[in-house]
């Protein structure tokens, strides 16, 4: 198969909104008009709760891990790349939801994670560390996003860190609004709602 045709499965695997489908599923409401109005784990998680934030965590990052497992399964190193591009710009912009989708972030650790896991687990840790001393979410995901290519860089896996170079301008513009929030100190820290 081309790489081509994986692009097209990666972007519908990555267009699954779970954050909304969770949330409807348990009653919750459309994450989409609730909190940020993000269909990602920390707004599911804000207005939802911790499990469904876990479950959208674990979902959003497994549909990225997922396209590029079976990319590179079948369709071999080039496929990979274009399934792990594809299913990011599938969870942001997703054809389901009018093309308004997430912000990528967990799609993105997922998809590292499948890509070259000591990557993955790096910009994963990173996150972490972020998130243990901030508590802000969406700063802990622009630092990871950040030093994802340099991760990728010395790890020795430079086409890694061009991907995770793109993709990290993505997320930088996918948040904008937060960036915002952020510079004039309004962004909310986990457990304070927005
Ligand atoms: O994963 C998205 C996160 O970085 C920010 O989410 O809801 O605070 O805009 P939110």
């Amino acid at each position: 198969m081309t790489a081509a045709l994986w692009a097209v499965i990666g972007y519908l695997l990555g267009s699954i909104p779970f954050g909304v489908i969770l949330m409807i599923a348990a009653g919750k409401g459309d994450p989409r008009k609730s909190g940020s109005g993000n269909i990602g784990a920390t707004n599911v998680a804000r207005t939802g709760g911790r499990s469904i934030g876990l479950a959208t965590l674990l979902l959003d990052g497994g549909k990225g891990a997922l396209a590029v497992l079976l990319a590179r399964h079948f369709g071999g190193e080039a496929a990979s790349y274009a399934a792990a591009t594809a299913a990011f710009l599938g969870h942001c912009f997703p054809v389901w939801l009018r093309f308004r989708g997430g912000k990528g972030v967990a799609t993105h650790l997922g998809l590292l994670l499948a890509l070259a896991w000591p990557v993955g687990l790096l910009a994963c840790a990173t996150w972490a560390a972020g998130f243990f001393a901030t508590r802000i979410s969406s700063l802990s995901a622009l630092i990871a996003a950040a030093l994802a290519p340099l991760w990728a860089l010395l790890l020795g896996r430079p086409e890694i860190a061009l991907l995770a170079l793109i993709l990290a301008v993505l997320i930088y513009i996918r948040h904008v609004s937060n960036i915002r929030r952020l510079l004039n100190g309004t962004e909310p820290r986990a457990g304070k709602g927005r």
